[in-house]
C-alpha cells in the first residue's frame, strides 16, 4: 500500500461519500436483552429517582439531572445501583458516572455510560459505519417495520430517535458479543434508551485513565503492545472491527488493557471499507505504541491479521448487495471479476 492510501485512510471520515447498499437480510436470532422482559411503563422509573437525587454523593447541575433521572430512572428503580458517586467523564455527546451498584449486583462499582440526546446526529458519514448492519431496537431486537426503516432512511424526528437507540442498540450488542468472545472490554451488564451499564474499571478514588495519557516501560509496552494485537485479532475472528481504535479508546489499569467504545464498530465482510478501516485502527495503536518505544509495521502487521483469517483484502461485494440500475455498482461488479 503507498502513502496515498494511507492518506485516504485518515481522510476518509471527510471525503467518503458511497452509494448506499441494501440492508443484510435480518437475523431472526432470539436477543439475550437483559431487559427484553420489561414493559414499557416500567422503563421509565423517574419517580423513584426523583425523589432520591438529592441524596446521591455526586450532585449534577439542574439541567444533568433531568437528563440524569430520565436515562438513569429505569435502572435506579430496578435496582442496579443506590448511588451516583462520581462522574467519570463528561463530554459534550455522552457522559460516564461511577455508581455504587445494590448488593443484588454482585460487584460493589458500576460503570453507566448516558449519551446526549444528540450523540450520534453530527456522527460524520455515518452510513459508512451503518453499511451492511442491522438496525436493531434499544432491547436488541432488530427493526424491520417498513414505517421506521422509511424514517430513518429519511431522517425525520423520528427516525432520529429510532437511529440513536439503534446506535446504542449496536454498542450494547456488539459488547456482549465480544465479551462472550473473551475480548478484555468492560463486561455489559444492561441497556436502555439513553444508557449503558457495565463493569467499571477502576476504583473509588479514580476511574482507569486512557492509554494516551500513560508512559509505559518498554518491557511493559511490548507486552501490552500484543495484548492489544491479540485483542484485535479475537474481535476480528467474532466478526468485528472497533473502527474508532486507538490509545483513546483504551484503558490501562493495573497492568492490564481494556477496549472501550463501540457504537461505531462493523463487520468485517458486511462493509466494503471494512480493510482500509481494519487499517486505520492498526495503525493508529501502532502509532501510539512506536511512541512508546515499540515498532512495527503496521499495514505488515493489518495483512497479516486480516490474511490468517482467510480474508481478502479486496473483500467481494455480495452480489446481493449490488444494484444492478446503478453505474458505481455495475463498475464494481465488473472490477470484482476482474480481481
Ligand atoms: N467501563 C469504564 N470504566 C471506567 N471508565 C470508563 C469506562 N467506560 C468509559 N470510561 C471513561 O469514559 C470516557 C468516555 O467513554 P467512551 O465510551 O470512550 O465514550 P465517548 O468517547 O463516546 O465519549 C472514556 O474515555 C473513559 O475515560
Ligand atoms: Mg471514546
Amino acid at each position: 500500500m503507498n502513502s496515498n492510501n494511507l492518506d485516504d485512510i485518515n481522510e476518509m471520515d471527510e471525503t467518503m461519500d458511497l452509494p448506499r447498499v441494501r440492508h443484510t437480510p435480518p437475523s431472526r436470532k432470539k436477543s439475550t436483552h437483559v431487559l427484553k422482559k420489561m414493559t414499557r411503563s416500567a422503563l421509565t422509573g423517574w419517580d423513584s429517582i426523583a425523589a432520591n437525587i438529592k441524596n446521591f454523593t455526586y450532585q449534577p447541575s439542574r439541567h444533568e439531572s433531568e437528563w440524569l433521572m430520565s436515562s438513569l430512572g429505569e435502572f435506579y428503580d430496578q435496582r442496579w445501583f443506590e448511588d451516583i458517586l462520581m462522574m467519570v467523564k463528561g463530554g459534550k455527546e455522552a457522559s460516564v458516572y461511577l455508581c455504587r451498584s445494590s448488593v443484588q449486583v454482585g460487584v460493589p462499582l458500576i460503570a453507566a455510560k448516558v449519551y446526549r440526546p444528540r450523540r450520534f446526529r453530527n456522527l460524520k458519514n455515518d452510513h459508512i459505519y451503518r453499511e451492511g448492519r442491522s438496525q436493531v431496537e434499544t432491547d436488541g431486537k432488530i427493526i424491520l417495520d417498513d414505517g421506521k426503516l422509511h424514517a430513518m432512511a429519511q431522517k425525520t424526528r423520528f427516525g432520529m430517535e429510532l437511529l440513536h437507540e439503534s446506535w446504542l442498540g449496536h454498542e450494547y450488542k456488539t459488547m456482549e458479543l465480544l465479551a462472550k468472545a473473551g475480548a478484555d472490554i468492560p463486561r455489559p451488564y444492561a441497556s436502555g434508551a439513553n444508557a449503558i451499564l457495565m463493569q467499571y474499571i477502576g476504583d473509588e478514588v479514580a476511574a482507569a485513565p486512557t492509554l494516551n495519557t500513560i508512559s509505559l516501560s518498554s518491557t511493559e509496552a511490548r507486552v501490552l503492545f500484543e495484548r492489544v494485537v491479540h485483542n484485535i485479532d479475537v474481535c476480528l475472528k467474532a466478526g468485528r472491527i472497533h473502527a474508532d481504535l486507538s490509545a483513546y479508546n483504551i484503558l490501562y489499569w493495573q497492568g492490564e488493557i481494556s477496549l472501550i467504545d463501540f457504537p461505531q464498530a462493523i463487520h468485517p465482510d458486511e462493509n466494503r471499507n471494512a480493510y482500509r478501516i481494519f487499517q486505520r485502527d492498526v495503525l493508529r495503536v501502532c502509532e501510539y505504541f512506536a511512541g512508546q518505544g515499540v515498532h512495527s509495521d503496521p499495514l505488515g502487521l493489518a495483512r497479516q491479521l486480516w490474511l490468517a483469517q482467510g480474508r481478502r483484502i479486496a473483500p467481494e461485494i455480495d452480489p446481493l448487495y449490488l444494484d444492478p440500475e446503478k453505474r458505481e455498482d455495475r463498475r464494481a461488479w465488473e472490477k470484482q471479476g476482474r480481481s
